[in-house]
């Protein structure tokens, strides 16, 4: 047999093996003689390398690293679904639907809704060609050699189909692989993920795809486009070797749609992945056409939302945790108990105010919830379990860490330790100097930021600058190589930005976004340490409140004195005011700008594109990328619809400038994670 004969077979030899394993959960060998045909083909595409092509099993770990991600416009854009939540809602959709097809009857698909991140797969002739996140449904990331990872993923079809065509469906990570994922985490003293939704999704944007491959990612197809219906869609997506979910249901009409919503609603728990409900999609692929869309929704298509999943189990003791600004937060110690895919042991309380509303006490049976996100919550207390010698809980009056006084200001929920070197301040304010979004110091997680601050070898964040490489190799559990690395990840982290800088000395409200816009306005250090009080409020986006928080942090000789150790240390303390710092987002992008914005003046709103690479233009044509509407936008809006144009109010507009949520409810959910 030719060599390329023989390494053509193995491949297939492989590729039955592999949809044996990954899709049909049937594997006919063992996990050590599946390696071993691997091996071999390895081998002889090593001797070989002419004969190595794209879609070979072996290509699945691009060995080289990906730099960047090039934005790809999607062929046909990528909806949202509307939520519903009850009987009525689902039969009102249906009510809905019945009247724009003007009949009696409509059949449906309804089908599982996988909690992870959208991806659509282009196959040409028969090779996986390339992949893209969902991005904003108009335009997302390539990510190709990262979705080549996915085990399941065909990279080439089992059957022949049309020469192009583009698949799409739902990235996840098991419940499983999630667990281990945390663990390995832990292990290296790393931050926990949140979710498999939110590790899956981070997991595509790495730049490395064989740290992508680690993270065992897995993949269920629910789209293919052109057919008749969409039952048979995911019919064919199966024959054609795609992973679509077994548990899918052709339904006759609405009741039967119900039937299957409420069946999963009880079955969810025992899947090995998570969904958070059920999608209803019209099984007609001409009625979808003719229903077509609203600006992001699709009106043949809904989501059935389960309710969040709750657990009873008992609260054994309320502890308080202290945050890098001294909020002190309520923790319910939990017996451990098994909810939504992980074991729960600790939930936050948030404030005073919650625990006496709720009255909870220690010793309760209390219910936990865990909603769409994260976070789990108590929410309420079931009286009758409740002992008869309880006591109401008592708020701490000092500091658990360094025993001061606790403090509350006015017209705030949070009670405070104002003492500036708390002990769980000082280390707080250090792992948020060097956490992944700011100084980004790698090596640097929580265990050992603790032997420093025990050893003394560090006070504050400055002193990270001055350690010497011989005094972190005596520390326990590390040696001259991860000292040396330590010490290498801290210099580099000295290119880091202004903006950074400023982030990450951790002013209060000061997110990733307000510190870009500070840096940019003021462009230096000694500039912004002079502003005055009004001249940081007539910065647009700062609100009194930032204005009044940057203010006074400057006020403050301890945190001057820190900012001279940076400063010595060579961090920046400046940026380049022309050139403004680019966002991904509006570079190359042409604007046009129409109606009255709330907030921001014309010429103002065209500094900001112009400083973060972008273009305005005056009119509207097809490639303009977006129009930015405020009120009494007119005829310009119109075209733009017309045209397909994106349109953004000024909200959307400046969060994407920023390329942050809310600065406070960031900061407030960064301190929840910090929990768990
Ligand atoms: S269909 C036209 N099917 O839900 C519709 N989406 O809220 C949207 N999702 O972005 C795609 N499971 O990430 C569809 N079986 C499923 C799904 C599913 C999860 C996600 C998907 C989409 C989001 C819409």
């Amino acid at each position: 047999m030719k060599i390329h004969e023989q390494i053509e077979n193995l491949r297939d030899e492989i590729r039955k093996h592999s949809h044996l394993y990954y899709i049909e959960n049937k594997p006919e060998l063992s996990d050590y003689d599946f390696d071993q045909l691997l091996k071999k083909l390895e081998k002889l595409e090593a001797e070989n390398p002419e004969l190595i092509t794209q879609d070979s099993p072996t290509q699945r770990v691009g060995s080289d690293l990906s730099k960047d991600f090039p934005t790809v416009i999607h062929k046909k854009q990528m909806l949202s679904l509307a939520n519903t939540y009850s009987k009525e809602e689902l039969f009102d959709f249906d009510q809905r639907v019945k009247k724009l097809a003007d009949c009696e009857e409509i059949e449906y698909v309804a089908e599982l809704k996988f909690d992870g991140s959208a991806i659509s797969l282009h196959y040409e002739n028969g090779i996986f060609a390339r992949g893209i996140t969902r991005g904003d449904g108009i335009q997302g990331d390539e990510i190709t050699p990262n979705l080549r990872t996915i085990k399941s993923l065909p990279l080439r079809t089992r059957k022949e189909h049309t020469a192009e065509f583009e698949v799409r469906g739902e990235v996840f990570m098991t419940k499983e692989s999630f667990r281990k994922l945390n663990e390995r985490q832990e292990e290296k003293d790393e931050k926990l993920f949140a979710n498999p939704r939110n590790s899956a999704a981070g997991s595509l944007k790495l730049q490395d795809p064989k740290i992508v491959s680690e993270r065992d990612l897995n993949i269920f197809c629910y789209y293919l486009e052109g057919g008749e219906t969409h039952y048979e869609n995911l019919l064919k997506l199966k024959e054609l070797g795609f992973p679509t979910n077994p548990n899918f249901r052709l339904c006759k009409n609405i009741e039967e749609v119900f039937e299957f919503c409420s069946e999963w609603e009880n079955k969810r728990a025992n899947l090995p992945y998570e969904i958070d409900g059920v999608v209803i999609k019209v099984n007609s692929i001409a009625q979808q056409e003719n229903f077509g869309q609203t600006a992001k929704i699709p009106r043949w298509a809904i989501s059935y939302k389960f309710k969040a999943e709750k657990a009873e189990t008992k609260l054994s003791d309320i502890t308080m945790q202290v945050g890098r600004t001294g909020a002190i937060t309520p923790v319910a110690e939990l017996e451990p108990t098994f909810l939504a895919g992980s074991t729960i042991s600790r939930a936050t309380l948030h404030n005073e105010g919650e625990i006496k509303a709720k009255d909870i006490r220690v010793g309760d049976t209390v219910v936990i919830e865990k909603g769409g996100d994260v976070i789990p919550k108590v929410v309420e207390v079931v009286l009758s379990e409740r002992p008869k010698d309880s006591v109401e809980f008592e708020f701490p009056k000092t500091c658990p860490v360094c025993e001061s006084e606790l403090v509350r200001t006015e017209g705030e929920a949070v009670i405070r330790c104002v003492n500036f070197a708390c002990p769980a301040q000082v280390q707080g304010r250090i792992q948020h100097f060097v956490s992944r979004n700011a100084m980004d110091i790698e090596g640097l997680g929580e265990a050992v930021v603790k032997m420093l601050l025990e050893n003394e070898l560090v006070s504050d964040f400055g002193d990270i600058y001055f350690l010497e490489k011989s005094k972190i190799a005596e520390l326990e559990r590390m040696a001259e190589k991860s000292a040396q690395n330590l010490v290498d990840s801290i210099e580099k982290s000295k290119e880091k930005p202004f903006s950074k800088v400023l982030y990450s000395i951790g002013i209060r409200f000061v997110g990733q976004g307000t510190a870009k816009v500070l840096a940019k306005t003021f462009g230096s250090l000694e500039k912004l340490k002079s502003a005055t009080l009004e001249e940081l409020e007539n910065t647009f986006e700062i609100g009194p409140k930032i204005a009044i928080s940057v203010a006074e942090f400057f006020k403050d000789e301890r945190n001057l004195e820190l900012l001279e150790k940076l400063e010595k240390a060579g961090l920046s303390f400046s940026e380049e005011q022309k050139e403004g710092e680019k966002v991904a987002e509006f570079e190359g992008k042409t604007f046009v700008l129409t109606g009255t914005l709330p907030t921001l003046k014309r010429e103002e709103a065209k500094e900001l594109i112009e400083n973060a690479g972008g273009k305005v233009s005056s009119s509207i044509s097809k490639k303009t990328n977006f129009l930015l509407a405020g009120e009494k936008a007119g005829s310009k809006l119109a075209k733009a619809e017309k045209l397909g144009v994106k349109v953004l109010s000024e909200e959307e507009f400046l969060k994407m400038f920023s390329g942050e949520k809310n600065e406070e409810e960031q900061s407030g959910i960064d301190e929840q994670l910090s929990l768990f």
